[in-house]
């Protein structure tokens, strides 16, 4: 794994608000052929269509969904960790196409005191864990806590789709299934394949009569906050998505150039997102879109963003800006009452509301308890709100 503290030394990041560029950002409410966006239907018929297809072309790369055939098979290996809270199932979700078939592995806990099908809160997890069980430490996955609240709460580790690795990354789900991607542009890549992995879990839970999918929620922290980010724009399956400090290439706005940049990260990690991205390596104005686009184009899902006061690097007011700016869509377009009237600097609590919210909390890059309490309250409050 590519430690954060080694590129920082490696790369020279601008950490001086005064050097920021002025923000020029392209207009999300005009379409390509300059057609006013004023309404639901004109959102939904041509300009989300246009954003997300620019998205995947330039940035993120495809995600194939054809297959031929999908299978959920329960196997019994390891010890339930949580056993007198939780049941514990672990699931080998296969997926065969062309005669070829890659097998990723999901872990799922189900509350034992539920009645009722539970909300689903799936991490999706790149951190060193328990291969098996996908257990991290504390705080980074707190099943306790989620299956305490009522939650079914589940992950699956990015390296049993694809491996976070330069030289192996095509050894899952991209070299085996979809081998075509490879010698394309705006092929599927790591970030494409973590997303893909994501959805045949939603594939699973909605085989699952002790989940409520209409009750979901997508999490990831940083690199798996940029797929969780990704995956909740390509499937409305999920109604709540929650990318963590997900910095560039994630919430962040690239034109602020304020910590890890285009560059940055399309040199130290290649294959996350497709050949083309790297076209705007230095040149981050010519980028037909900006990360707050990506935002609007979950709605009228809800969508969480949250950073670190001390994680320059994945530059908190950029995160916060595109939350802001993004959430225009739910307020302008989808007439919802939904605002974030206060500064960057002005920020102390955070602002839960339906639709949207944010928090910055004091500390460093990671994912921890008092993140999740956040998001808690964000998942219930709009779980509690659904029409
Ligand atoms: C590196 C990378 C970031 C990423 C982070 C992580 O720091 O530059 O883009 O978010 O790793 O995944 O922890």
């Amino acid at each position: 794994l590519i430690q954060t503290t080694n590129l920082m030394a490696q790369y020279s990041a601008n950490y001086d608000e005064s050097k920021v560029p002025p923000l020029i950002l392209p207009d999300p409410f005009v379409s390509d052929k300059g057609t006013l966006i004023q309404n639901i239907s004109d959102w939904e018929n041509i300009r989300r269509p246009e954003l997300l297809e620019i998205f995947r072309r330039e940035v993120y790369g495809s995600i194939p969904k054809d297959f031929d055939f999908i299978s959920f098979q329960i196997v019994s290996e390891n010890q339930n960790p949580y056993p007198d809270e939780a049941e514990l199932k672990e699931i080998d979700i296969s997926v065969t196409r062309n005669g070829e078939t890659h097998t990723m592995r999901l872990n799922l806990f189900l509350p034992k005191s539920q009645k009722s099908a539970a909300p689903i809160v799936l991490l999706i997890n790149y951190k060193p864990a328990d291969p098996a069980i996908g257990l991290v430490e504390e705080g980074f996955w707190p099943v306790k806590e989620l299956i305490a609240k009522g939650f079914a709460t589940a992950s699956f580790h990015g390296e049993t789709v694809a491996p976070d690795d330069p030289e192996r990354f095509t050894e899952g789900v991209i070299g085996k299934l979809y081998p075509e991607e490879l010698a394309k542009e705006d092929g599927m890549r790591t970030f494409g394949a973590w997303a893909w992995g994501a959805m045949r879990a939603m594939d699973y839970f909605e085989t699952e009569p002790r989940i409520e999918t209409k009750k979901s929620a997508i999490v990831g922290h940083s690199r798996a906050g940029k797929t969780a980010l990704w995956t909740g724009v390509n499937d409305s399956r999920w109604a709540v998505v929650i990318p963590n400090e997900s910095g560039c290439g994630g919430a962040a706005i690239s034109r602020r150039k304020f910590g890890e940049t285009v560059k940055i990260i399309n040199t130290a990690f290649p294959y996350w997102f497709n050949e083309n991205f790297k076209k705007y390596n230095d040149a981050e104005n010519t980028l037909p879109i900006d990360q707050h686009m990506l935002a609007m184009l979950v709605a009228p899902r809800a969508l969480y963003f949250s950073s670190a006061r001390e994680d320059r690097w994945a530059d908190p007011k950029g995160e916060y800006l595109s939350m802001k700016l993004g959430s225009r869509v739910y307020s302008e377009i989808y007439g919802k009452e939904v605002s974030f009237p206060l500064e960057f600097e002005k920020l102390e609590k955070p602002i839960i509301q339906h639709y949207a919210g944010y928090h910055i909390r004091e500390g460093k890059h990671n994912l921890t308890l008092e993140d999740w309490d956040h998001f808690i309250t964000f998942m219930e409050l709009n779980f509690s709100q659904q029409e």
